[in-house]
């Protein structure tokens, strides 16, 4: 029986629908069908995007509310495999995204299905798969795997890249910094997931629950990144009820709050996150096999 691939996404600026191109590209064949079907919001986000609006989607990103979005045309019901492409927004999976699997066609088509997720971020991925898995979970589907890919621009770098590509939709390299986004090689690489897929459906291993991506560099996580993860997630779930208490979005209290958050947070990045930062290094430095383990957790399904 030749095999369906459901493949759905949201991406703004086309990055990740770049990295989903070139996942797939080498998966279609006479006995593999692959169905690439994108996620719109009802009312489309701004890129480049303009503070404010940018500020604005934090609370409802960091409480995975989710957006409302248009039904998705030409799905079936049989599907073999589903491909979750996402960006995180605010440590969480985007918007749009959330939005979908809060549907009652996403209750349809994820029940009982194997799915690999395929993020495409900055760097900060961790927790925001805790939520994709929970969302998953109440969606009866079943994570076989994870695909990770981050900004060339590694740590603090891409602090200011990424957001500067956002705010403004220029990617290019200034000063000392790397241009912003994923590396165009990581990119092309990422064939080498649907070869190995294909494969996999062939001889029917999606059906064993068991991860079909492994050794193929899927992932790769910095054990020493995820406490710094937890930590910011849940400041920013304080933050966001406190922005939500000062209003909806678009309004005058929301703006207030968000200067000061974002004041806040440039006040913390020269005195509290340097200390913290050389605190971390010296406890690390007698934890490396707890981290190792920690690492290798959240790592999971699919694994270096
Ligand atoms: C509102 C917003 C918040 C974001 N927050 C994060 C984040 O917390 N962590 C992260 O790694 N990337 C973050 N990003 C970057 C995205 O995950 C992604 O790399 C970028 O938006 C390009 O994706 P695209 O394919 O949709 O164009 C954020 C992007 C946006 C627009």
């Amino acid at each position: 029986m030749p095999k369906k691939v459901l493949v759905l996404y949201y991406s703004q600026t086309g990055q990740l629908k770049n990295v989903i191109d070139s996942f797939i590209s080498k998966l279609p064949d006479e006995d593999v069908s692959v169905h690439v079907r994108a996620i719109e919001p009802v009312e489309s986000y701004p890129y480049p995007w303009n503070f404010y609006d940018f500020a604005d989607e934090f609370a409802e990103a960091v409480h995975v509310d989710g957006c409302e979005v248009k039904e998705v045309e030409f799905l079936d019901n049989d599907y073999d495999l589903i491909i979750l492409g996402y960006t995180i927004w605010f440590l969480a999976p985007s918007s749009p995204i959330v939005g979908f699997l809060k549907t009652e066609q996403a209750k349809k088509i994820f029940h009982d299905k194997p799915v690999i997720t395929l993020i495409a971020c900055r760097d900060m991925w961790v927790m925001a798969q805790e939520k994709m898995k929970s969302l998953l979970t109440g969606l009866n589907a079943n994570l076989i795997d994870n695909v990770a890919l981050t900004d060339q621009g590694k740590g603090i770098y891409s602090l200011i890249t990424t957001p500067k590509w956002l705010l403004s939709g220029n990617k290019d390299a200034f000063w000392f910094f790397p241009p912003a986004g994923i590396l165009q090689s990581d990119i092309e690489n990422a064939s080498r997931f649907g070869v190995r897929l294909n494969e996999a459906l062939k001889n029917d291993k999606h059906m064993s629950g068991e991860p079909l991506l492994s050794n193929l560099g899927a992932v790769n996580i910095d054990g020493k990144l995820i406490a710094a993860e937890k930590i910011a997630t849940r400041s920013a779930n304080i933050w966001a009820k406190l922005i939500k208490l000062c209003g909806n979005k678009k309004s005058f209290g929301r703006k207030i709050i968000m200067t000061f958050y974002s004041l806040f947070l440039v006040a913390l990045a020269f005195t509290v996150i340097p200390i913290s930062i050389i605190i971390r290094k010296i406890v690390n430095s007698f934890q490396e096999e707890k981290l190792k383990n920690l690492a290798k957790k959240y790592e999971e399904p699919s694994g270096r």
